[in-house]
C-alpha cells in the first residue's frame, strides 16, 4: 500500500509534487545499491493494536503504568522481537511508587558507533485502553522491526527501537533510559525517531519541526505519495523525544493530533471534520474503533521508510539520476515555470559537484532566466540570458549543493523575460557524482 519513492528517476516527480493521486504514479525501482523500505503490512499493525487491546480488556480496560496490563504489553512487545532475532533488554524503574518498564531492541549489526532509533511509549493512561494514544506508534514500530527481521536488512547504522514506560506521567520511562546512557553511547544516537499517536480517527498528517535531515524524510515520503503534511505544533515537548532532544540528540517524528480541533482549512486538506482530530483522546473510548486506517496506513509506511533511509548508506551510488522528462511550457515574457523532482533515501547533504541537466527547447536562449532552487528554496542561477539568439539550453552544469539537504524537492525555475519566442523544458535532471 504504498509507492516506491525512494531514489526514483520518476517522470512523474512533478504530479507528485502537485499532489496527483498516489496510484498514479509510476513506481521506480531502487538503483543498484540501495535498498527501498518495504510496504508496512497494515493488517498487521492492526492485528498488534487487536492484542493490546485484548489485553487492557483482561486486566482492567487499561495498560497504564503499575497496572497489570502494562507489563503484558511489555511482556507481548518483547515475545515477538525476540522471536524475530533482536536482542532485548527490559529496564526497570520505580516511578510513583511502582515499577515501570521500558524494552529496548536492538537489531544485530552495523556500525555500533551510528545508532538510529525509533520509540514510541507503550503505557495508556488509566481511564483507557490507549490504542490511539499510543498503541499505534507502539504497533508500527513494532511491524517496522519485524519487517527488517523478515527482509533480513542489513543497513549501514546500527538499528535500535524502544518502547517507553510512564509517558503519561511525565515522560519518566524515556527520561530514565536517556538518564542512564553514559555520554558516550549518547553521541552514538544519530537520530531518535518518535512515534506517538498516529492513527487517530479525523486524522492531521504533522511532521516535527526539528532535525531537518529528518523531517526531511518524513516530507518526502508523504510528497511522494501526494498527501499534504503540516508541522506538529500541538505540543512540543509533549511526547518521548523531548527527552532526547534535551541531551542534544537530533529528533524527529509524527503525530496525527490529539484533542485540538481540525479547523476548515485543514478539513479541506485532509478531510474528516471540523471536531477535535481524536475524541477520544485520554478517554475511555481510545479502543480499536478509535483508529483511522489510512492514517495507521499511511504513517507506518512514513516510519520504514524514514528508518530504511536514515540507516542505509549515506551517499547514493556514483551515477544515480533523479529526472523529471514531462514537458513545461514557457510563457512568453511571462512568469517562470518550474519542474520538479523529488530526491530521497539520501542521507546527509547534496554533493559539492551535483550535476544539473537541463533541457530546454527555445528558439532565442537570450530571453531565459534559469535557476535551481534548492528544497529549503536557496537558488542557484544557472543561465541569466547568454547566448543571444542562438536555440536551446542543452547542457549539463555543475553545482555545488553541499550546504543543502539532499532530501527534497528540487525545482529546475525558468523563465521568459523578452517577448517573441516561445519554447519549454523538455527535461530536468539531478545526476550524483
Ligand atoms: N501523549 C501525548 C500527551 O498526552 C500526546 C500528545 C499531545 C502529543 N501533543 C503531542 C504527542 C504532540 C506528540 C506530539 O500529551
Ligand atoms: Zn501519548
Ligand atoms: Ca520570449
Amino acid at each position: 500500500m504504498k509507492l516506491s519513492v525512494r531514489l526514483a528517476a520518476l517522470a512523474g516527480s512533478s504530479a507528485l509534487v502537485l499532489g496527483a493521486l498516489a496510484g498514479a504514479a509510476p513506481a521506480t525501482a531502487a538503483p543498484a545499491g540501495a535498498t527501498a523500505a518495504p510496504d508496512i503490512p497494515v493488517a498487521n499493525v492492526k492485528q498488534h493494536l487487536t492484542d493490546l487491546q485484548s489485553i487492557a480488556t483482561a486486566n482492567g480496560g487499561n495498560r497504564g503504568h503499575g497496572r497489570p496490563g502494562y507489563k503484558a504489553s511489555i511482556d507481548f512487545v518483547k515475545a515477538k522481537l525476540d522471536a524475530a532475532g533482536y536482542t532485548t533488554t527490559v529496564q526497570q524503574f520505580t516511578y510513583n511508587g511502582s515499577t515501570g518498564y521500558n524494552l529496548i531492541a536492538d537489531w544485530p549489526g552495523g556500525d555500533p558507533n551510528q545508532v538510529v532509533m525509533a520509540g514510541s511509549h507503550l503505557d495508556s493512561v488509566s481511564s483507557g485502553p490507549g490504542i490511539n494514544d499510543n498503541g499505534s506508534g507502539s504497533a508500527a514500530i513494532l511491524e517496522t522491526a519485524l519487517a527488517v527481521a523478515r527482509s533480513g536488512y542489513q543497513p549501514s547504522k546500527h538499528l535500535r527501537f524502544g518502547w517507553w514506560g510512564a509517558e503519561e506521567l511525565g515522560l519518566v520511562g524515556s527520561k530514565y533510559y536517556v538518564n542512564n546512557l553514559a555520554t558516550t553511547e549518547r553521541a552514538k544516537l544519530k537520530g531518535y525517531l518518535n512515534f506517538d499517536m498516529i492513527g487517530s480517527p479525523n486524522p492531521g498528517y504533522f511532521v516535527y519541526d526539528d532535525d531537518p535531515a529528518i523531517e526531511a524524510t518524513f516530507k518526502n515520503y508523504f510528497a511522494g505519495i501526494g498527501v499534504p503534511t503540516e508541522i506538529e505544533t500541538e505540543g512540543d515537548g509533549r511526547s518521548d523525544h523531548a527527552s532526547f532532544k534535551n541531551v542534544g540528540i537530533p529528533v524527529g517524528g509524527l503525530f496525527t493530533g490529539a484533542s485540538r480541533v481540525k479547523t476548515s482549512a485543514q478539513v479541506s486538506k485532509w478531510g474528516g471534520t471540523a471536531t477535535a482530530f481524536d475524541r477520544c483522546y485520554h478517554s475511555s473510548c481510545d479502543t480499536t474503533a478509535n483508529i483511522n486506517d489510512t492514517a495507521l496506513d499511511r504513517n507506518s509506511d512514513a516510519i520504514a521508510h524514514a528508518i530504511w533511509t536514515l540507516s542505509g548508506t549515506s551517499t547514493p551510488p556514483t551515477g544515480t539520476v533523479f529526472e523529471n522528462t514531462a514537458d513545461v511550457s514557457i510563457p512568453d515574457n511571462g512568469a517562470a515555470v518550474t519542474s520538479s523532482v523529488t530526491v530521497s533515501g539520501v542521507a546527509g547533504n547534496a554533493p559539492a559537484a551535483l550535476a544539473v541537466g537541463v533541457d530546454i527547447v527555445h528558439p532565442y536562449r537570450g530571453d531565459l532566466v534559469v535557476d535551481l532552487v534548492a528544497p529549503d528554496g536557496t537558488v542557484y542561477n544557472l543561465h541569466n540570458r547568454s547566448g543571444g539568439s542562438a536555440d536551446n539550453i542543452q547542457q549539463t552544469y555543475t553545482v555545488n549543493a553541499s550546504s543543502e539537504v539532499a532530501n527534497g524537492v528540487w525545482k529546475l525555475r525558468a523563465q521568459d523575460v523578452a517577448s517573441a519566442d516561445v519554447g519549454y523544458v523538455n527535461g530536468f535532471k539531478l545526476t550524483f557524482p
